[in-house]
């Protein structure tokens, strides 16, 4: 069966302690790690350039994405797959010829994927669908962590996985900000499989490991992702 997979942002981590906090990561059993990566240009924050990541890449086996939130990624695309991210994630509202943008993430050796802010229809990617091997609909405006969960973002993710299964799609389906225990069971039920938490893991009161295994034990209670079998 495939199973959800948690993934966990660092943008909320202890940069002063960044190596450790990905070992703790790891120790605490996620999924991979999730790079939020910004310009202060088209999100208004600025974070990791790919050296940072290429630092992290020494530190654990983990899978890498980087969610680029950054204006024109076609410039940087490459630099992050050979920093050691499996998956590249542009965003559709970021780059004007987004079938291209995603031809060089997968040049480059990395898997392609899209990102989607509150306000864009996943309809705007209808004809990219193929192309990728990941979408990612944001649950809050992208910039900062800490924030809450939109939960209008719930038809638009029942929308998604339609489209995906119509398709044939084995593109996975991501969602990222806002996501606590309390709440995945919602875009899990919508059809989500994979689940970026930053502040539900980094700063949960007992820890990594706890934060983790609440987020699975509340995606256990649901069964099996939607379009998956019993086989592993
Ligand atoms: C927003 C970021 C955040 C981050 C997760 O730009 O993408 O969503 O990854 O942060 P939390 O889990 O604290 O919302």
């Amino acid at each position: 069966m495939t199973r959800y997979q948690i993934v966990a942002s660092v943008l909320g981590a202890d940069y002063m302690r960044l190596g450790d906090e990905l070992a703790e990561l790891e120790a605490a059993g996620v999924d991979g790690v999730q790079w939020d990566v910004m310009d202060g240009r088209f999100v208004p924050n600025l974070t990791f350039g790919a050296d940072v990541v290429a630092a992290g890449r020494s530190r654990v086996e983990l899978p890498f994405e980087a969610h680029l939130m950054i204006e024109e990624p076609e410039r940087y695309v490459a630099d992050y797959v050979r920093a050691g991210c499996d998956t590249v994630i542009v965003h559709a509202e970021a780059t004007v010829h987004l079938h291209r943008t995603l031809g060089l993430i997968a040049e480059a050796g990395g898997r392609p994927a899209v990102a989607l802010n509150p306000a864009t229809p996943v309809e705007a990617v209808r004809d990219v669908l193929g192309d990728i091997d990941l979408l990612l609909i944001m649950t809050v405006n992208p910039g900062f962590g800490g924030q809450s969960f939109i939960e209008s973002m719930l038809p638009k993710i029942r929308r998604a996985r339609r489209m995906l299964d119509e398709l044939g799609s084995d593109a996975r389906l991501e969602v990222d900000g806002g996501i606590k225990a309390h709440n995945v069971a919602l875009p899990a039920r919508a059809g989500a499989d994979v689940f970026i938490s930053g502040s539900g893991i980094l700063s949960h009161p007992e820890g990594k490991a706890t934060a983790v295994k609440e987020l699975r034990e509340a995606l256990a209670s649901l069964g099996r992702p939607p379009g998956t079998s019993d086989s592993t």
